[in-house]
């Protein structure tokens, strides 16, 4: 095991800045995800933890020991790529034995090894096949199995499950997620897919432009997102997003969403954080399961709304529901039977939505 910190990193091609001033830290045995856009940076920060790339600037330690100039072969880890790279000509049992027959380890204990290693991996029964001969989650295992018999003490995963279709990916998901909490391998697992940063990390790192957006539990990064690329990335359907104003009348806060539509703050604590936002103009953010639809007028804060369009997705529908000039995306527990066009109120609630800056992007009540 070791943990990871990252210092101040940086990774400039040309003028291109792929990786731009990252700093975090990797406890041992953690499961972090970087996740983020196309291009972010999140394999140039890989490539610098495995040694291929060397940083601008900035430091990287592997257990307080600064690794910087430490080529890859001496670092100790195991690598995972979205293309499985087994050798065509060799059988499973040779793909995996090959970086330890180029250790010069002797037969009878490279034997064992991958024993042990493949069981886990239920791939056992299949060692003498050739990678042609097995199907592609099958290939990726055989993959995790040839970096898990260097046993490292580092593992890295750069979207390893992209080429699968989608149930082996949830299958393989849950697999990756077991095997390395059971050997407590401290892993960095990159990926553009939320549903697997979220279902898979101990701690997401989002990153955006080569930037660290904000690093946490997936609990804290969905309720809690620090910005609002973190509060639109995550989370499918993905939060709505519209600009507002806050209005304060006689000591009453409201936020206007358009002309005549005011969404009083009655929860007293979001009321003392709104009157803290010195600017008028916001962004306000509300998850899809936050907004109640119904048939009748519930308080103030129900506004008189239109069915637009109906998403159905089997288990839930997702409801496209007009109010004013924005459409706002909602789903529920409940199951309406709502008709195109046809009148329904949209409650609004007491505070479960987030207010952002619309310079920064900031999240203005944390
Ligand atoms: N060898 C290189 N030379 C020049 N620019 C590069 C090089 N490698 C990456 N870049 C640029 O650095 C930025 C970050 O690239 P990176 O591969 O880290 O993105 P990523 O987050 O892994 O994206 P994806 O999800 O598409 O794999 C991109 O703008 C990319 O074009
Ligand atoms: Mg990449």
């Amino acid at each position: 095991m070791a943990k990871i910190e990252l210092k101040n990193l940086k990774k400039y091609f040309g003028n291109v800045k792929a990786v731009d001033d990252v700093s975090l830290n990797i406890n041992d045995g953690e499961f972090v995800v970087f996740l983020g856009p196309s291009g972010c940076g999140k394999t140039t920060t890989l490539l610098m933890l495995a040694g291929i790339y060397k940083p601008t600037s900035g430091e990287i330690l592997f257990d307080d020991q600064l690794v910087n100039e430490v080529p890859p072969k001496d670092r100790e880890i195991g690598m995972v790529f979205q293309s499985y790279a087994l050798y065509p000509h060799m059988t499973l049992y040779e793909n995996i034995a090959f970086p330890l027959l180029a250790k010069k380890m002797p037969k009878d204990i490279i034997d064992k090894k991958i024993r042990d290693v493949t069981k886990n991996l239920d791939i056992g029964k299949l060692l003498d096949r050739k990678p042609n001969q097995i199907s592609g989650g099958q290939q990726q295992r055989v993959a995790i199995a040839r970096a898990l018999v260097k046993e490292p003490k580092i593992l890295l995963f750069d979207e390893p499950l992209s080429n699968l279709d989608a149930a082996l990916r949830a299958y393989m998901r849950a697999e990756i997620k077991k095997l390395q909490h059971d050997l407590g391998i401290t892993s960095v697992y990159v990926t553009h897919d939320q549903v697997e940063a979220m279902t898979m990390a101990d701690r997401i790192a989002v990153f955006n432009k080569g930037k660290l957006m904000q690093f946490d539990t997936p609990n804290n990064i969905y309720n809690e997102p620090k910005n609002v690329f973190v509060a639109k990335f995550v989370g499918t359907p993905s939060m709505n997003i519209l600009d507002v104003e806050i209005e304060n009348l006689h000591n009453r806060i409201f936020i206007k969403i358009e002309k005549d539509i005011l969404f009083e703050i009655e929860d007293e604590n979001m009321k003392n954080k709104i009157e803290k936002i010195n600017t008028k103009k916001v962004v306000m953010g509300i998850r899809p399961e936050d907004i109640k639809i119904s048939f009748k007028k519930e308080n103030n804060n129900s506004f008189r709304s239109k069915v637009y369009i109906l998403e159905p997705l089997g288990r839930e529908i997702i409801y496209n529901i007009k109010l004013g000039n924005n459409i706002f995306r909602i789903i529920s527990d409940e199951k309406y039977d709502l008709k195109l066009e046809e009148t329904v109120y949209l409650t609004f609630p007491k505070i479960g939505f987030h207010l952002f800056d619309k310079e920064s992007g900031k999240n203005l009540l944390f």
